[in-house]
């Protein structure tokens, strides 16, 4: 796998001043992969996923996109590369309230500098394909929490992203709606061939990915070849 990975991270090790949040993380993603990141509460998902998607610079180890160090990257290349390539979908769907669902979903286009009737159409579908194209209209404050993230992942997928990352995405959600939420993200996700790194403690979630990677105490293992 090593070479041809679309995203790989190598010994990763990260500390919040006394505290290691991670101690020699691994992971590789292949284009269109959907990996499950699992783990305890504190075992370091979060910060391997802020590292991985260039949120967060490790304190040693590395991080290859596409082959390229982006820890080698300057701040403003990162940030390109991230709203260029990349999608985030977080527990709490972090749409702007001032704005409408189309506008949120919109807004990502309309960064770059697309013309706001093309953006807002592009969005209105995303809505649609999400099946809250009923809360257009809407602001995040007056939808459902499941609506609401049901919007977020068409603001994640509205600029075709290469890897989508998503933060226990249906944390805050019933059952019910997070199956909704991961059905959807996953077939949109697998139509669009982006890989999608999914942290998450519920197993119930994780069935959805390819592939499982556990994280205890800030180290990674591979379940594939972890199975004894
Ligand atoms: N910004 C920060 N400042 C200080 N400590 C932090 C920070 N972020 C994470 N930590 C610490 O690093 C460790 C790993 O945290 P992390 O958020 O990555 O865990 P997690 O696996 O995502 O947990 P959860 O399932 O509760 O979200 C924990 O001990 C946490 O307290
Ligand atoms: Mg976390």
């Amino acid at each position: 796998m090593s070479g041809t990975s679309l995203l790989v991270a190598d010994d990763l090790r990260k500390s919040f001043g006394a505290t290691p949040a991670l101690d020699g993380a691994s992971m590789e993603v292949d284009a269109g992969e959907i990996v499950a990141v699992m783990g305890p509460s504190g075992s370091g998902k979060s910060t391997l996923l802020h590292c991985v998607a260039g949120i967060v610079r490790p304190d040693s180890g590395r991080v290859f996109y596409g082959g390229r160090e982006i820890s080698l990257l300057r701040d403003a290349e990162r940030s390109a590369l991230r709203r260029g390539q990349f999608g985030f979908v977080f527990q709490f769907g972090q749409l702007v309230p001032e704005l409408t669902c189309l506008e949120n979903v919109a807004l990502p286009l309309r960064l770059e500098r697309m013309r706001r009737r093309a953006a807002e159409r592009q969005a209105a579908q995303w809505l649609e394909r999400l099946e809250v194209g009923d809360v257009a209209g809407k602001r995040p404050g007056e939808v459902s929490g499941g609506q609401g993230q049901r919007v977020a992942v068409a603001r994640a997928l509205v600029t075709s992203p290469k890897v989508i990352f998503a933060d226990e995405p249906t944390g805050a959600l019933d059952s019910l709606n997070g199956e909704r939420v991961m059905r959807l993200l996953t077939a949109a996700a697998r139509e669009t061939h982006a890989a999608v790194v999914l942290v998450t403690h519920e197993a119930r979630v994780a069935a959805y990915s390819d592939r499982e990677i556990v994280v205890r105490d800030g180290r990674t293992r591979d379940m594939a070849r972890a199975v004894s």
